[in-house]
């Protein structure tokens, strides 16, 4: 499973790359809005950085506009996917941007038929947001394995991207699902490096050798 970081944050990228298991990023506007910065610039060091698949959301509501946001999108870099959310517009605006061979991550995804029909029209990722549907007391993971399911069933090759990951369990219970890749926020991932068992066994390792070589 590839795993993607949910961040606008060039620091947090920084910080997490040489771990070696940051395949890609994803970003939407709000988590742009945070940086403060000029989001072109900064997607496009983002870029730079991870030298791996990058989301950059459109924010046009029409697929006229979707498309020409898409494609703007695409010449900033040749790691960006363009990410679109599923509306009955963005869904033509994947077909056209699919036919110029532009990657679209189809976002804001809460149920299988949404899925379904994003790879129909070519979607490179679907992007289901498994947090937020636990939030309002829904089965976030469940939709990822129906997604799964319907994918294997019709051979579809759109990669089903975990999204809204709130925890280390949401990690685990995708990769089990077979999801091709889980976007984490960084905390997330910080999570992953925390167990009591291996800080204490650690300790003891550390404490044991320096006994073993004083004498
Ligand atoms: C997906 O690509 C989105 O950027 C993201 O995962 C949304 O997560 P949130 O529900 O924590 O805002």
């Amino acid at each position: 499973m590839k795993f993607f970081l949910d961040t606008g944050n060039i620091k947090d990228i920084e910080s997490l790359m040489p771990l070696g298991i940051v395949d890609g990023v994803t970003t939407n506007p709000s988590l742009m809005a945070k940086e403060g910065g000029d989001p072109r610039k900064i997607i496009k060091q983002i870029c730079e950085i991870v030298k791996g698949p990058v989301s950059a959301e459109v924010v046009a509501l029409d697929a006229d506009g979707m498309i020409r946001e898409g494609r703007d999108w695409a010449k900033l870099d040749e790691h960006i996917v363009v990410k679109v959310p599923f509306t009955r517009e963005g869904v033509k605006a994947v077909k056209t941007l699919a036919a110029d061979r532009i990657k679209v991550n189809v976002t804001l995804c809460f149920q299988a038929a949404q899925a379904l029909i994003a790879a129909k029209v070519g979607a490179a990722y679907i992007s289901p947001f498994v947090g937020r549907l636990d939030d309002i007391a829904t089965d976030g993971m469940g939709l990822i394995q129906q997604i799964v399911d319907i994918y294997h069933a019709f051979d579809y090759k759109t990669e089903v991207l975990v999204a809204s990951v709130r925890g280390p369990m949401h990690i685990v219970e995708a990769a089990r699902m077979g999801a091709d890749v889980c976007t984490c926020p960084p905390a997330v991932i910080e999570a992953c490096f925390k167990h009591p068992l291996t800080d204490i066994g650690l300790e003891k390792f550390l404490k044991d050798w320096a006994a073993a070589t004083k004498k």
